[in-house]
């Protein structure tokens, strides 16, 4: 709805007013040291990974931070970027926090973000690419440029879809999964409560043959991003009244939670997003939630035929899900309902633990932009990984209920 009125509005060239920052220079600002990768996919997208290879906060080692470290992979969810984890300052952001903590951080950014799309040949795709293509791309060159074995994954929301999509499809991943901390996990879509979502499933979810007509494109072509860093460098200052407008932008798409959101970051939400998402990407959630299921992308009939050799979509094998999985929801979450966070827990074999936020009122973008983020989500799940990592046998299971 909010992507009509912006095009609707029809502003094109606000280049000027827009003040794009970028993760470098983030990175950088807070005094932490960042490298820039560029990993090449088998379908040949060119991906970029940024990594924090040590905290200034630390005592080096003799050789500079080089002594082997275990890996956090951060990866992002849909219409976002690695940003969402270094917005938040040097206190309280992820990023930092895992640094500080003693780990060697990797940001992924999937293809079609504002980081990865740069050689971007065609827009037809979901997170089923990223699932086969990205995210074994990025884990086997951050593991092979340490010589680590495996790493920690953590991820928001649709890096939560591509991780049970990797392990239903390709188990071998499953070693290379320490720990997996999991927040708005979604795979199940239908107790969705979103508004803008049931309105797009009625538009979308119902006609596979029409998909099939669906061209990829980029869902925000370029002059909404510039929009919105405009609208935020003025609407969203923390003095402003005007500074409501902004979040309830926020609110609309992600669920209202007035009393936490951090409002300073606002500005710089705005200037980082949203980033690329496709057309595709949109449909294929719609998908999941009219049909209940966790399936591929459906072409429609014939399509599906073509592509996968049976009339429908296929659907993820979740029990091949076997790597030690750390769910963190909430209750208020209008994208990952409780009850669709259950079924996929269920189904999957090692829950270690569900981690459910006190907060009767927390939605999906406080797991990044609460003000009490560090407290409820940066810390316990930073602990979580420490405490795994200093006693290696803690072993989980099925938690049936
Ligand atoms: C792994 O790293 C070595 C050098 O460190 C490089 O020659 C090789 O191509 C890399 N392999 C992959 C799959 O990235
Ligand atoms: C809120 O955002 C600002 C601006 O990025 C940041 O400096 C601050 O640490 C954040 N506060 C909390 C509690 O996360």
């Amino acid at each position: 709805m909010l992507y009509f009125l912006l095009v609707l509005s029809g502003l094109s060239s606000l280049n000027a007013l827009s003040q794009k920052i970028l993760a470098t220079q983030i990175i950088s600002n807070d005094g932490y040291p960042v490298e820039t990768h560029s990993v090449k996919t088998t379908d040949e997208n060119h991906l970029t990974m940024f990594r924090i290879p040590y905290s200034p906060k630390l005592k080096l080692s003799e050789d500079n931070g080089k002594t082997s470290k275990r890996i956090a992979l951060l990866v992002h969810g849909a219409s976002s970027s690695s940003d969402c984890f270094i917005l938040n300052g040097p206190e309280n952001s992820m990023a930092y926090i895992l640094a500080d903590a003693g780990y060697d951080v990797w940001l992924a950014n999937c293809r079609g973000n504002r980081y990865s799309n740069k050689d971007m040949i065609t827009w037809d795709f979901t997170f089923d690419q990223m699932a086969k293509y990205d995210m074994p791309a990025m884990i086997d060159y951050a593991l092979n440029l340490t010589g680590q074995t495996d790493l920690h994954y953590i991820a928001h929301s649709q890096g939560t879809t591509i991780y049970f999509a990797l392990l239903s499809s390709f188990p071998r991943y499953n070693k290379v999964i320490r720990t997996a901390h999991l927040l708005a996990p979604a795979a199940y879509m239908n107790n969705i409560k979103l508004p803008v979502m049931k309105f797009l499933g009625y538009f979308y979810g119902f006609s596979p043959t029409l998909h099939s007509l669906v061209r990829g494109y980029n869902f925000w072509p370029d002059f909404t991003t510039e929009l919105f860093a405009m609208l935020g460098a003025w609407a969203c200052q923390e003095k402003q009244t005007t500074r409501h407008i902004c979040s309830n932008l926020l609110f609309s798409v992600c669920g209202y939670n007035p009393d936490r959101l951090n409002y300073s970051l606002l500005p710089k939400v705005m200037a980082t997003h949203p980033s690329g998402v496709s057309t595709r990407q949109t449909v294929h959630f719609s998908q999941l939630y009219v049909t209940g299921k966790f399936s591929k992308y459906d072409y429609g009939y014939l399509g599906n035929w073509f592509k996968y050799g049976q009339w429908t979509p296929p659907e993820y094998n979740t029990e091949n899900i076997e790597a030690r999985t750390y769910i963190y929801y909430a209750d208020n979450d209008y994208l990952s309902a409780p009850d669709d966070v259950f079924r996929i827990a269920r189904e999957i074999k090692n829950v270690c633990l569900y981690h459910k936020l006190p907060d009767k009122s927390w939605n999906h973008m406080d797991y990044l932009w609460s003000t009490e983020v560090k407290q409820y989500i940066n810390e316990p799940l930073r602990d979580y990984m420490l405490e795994f990592d200093s006693d290696r046998l803690r072993d989980c299971g099925s938690l049936e209920d």
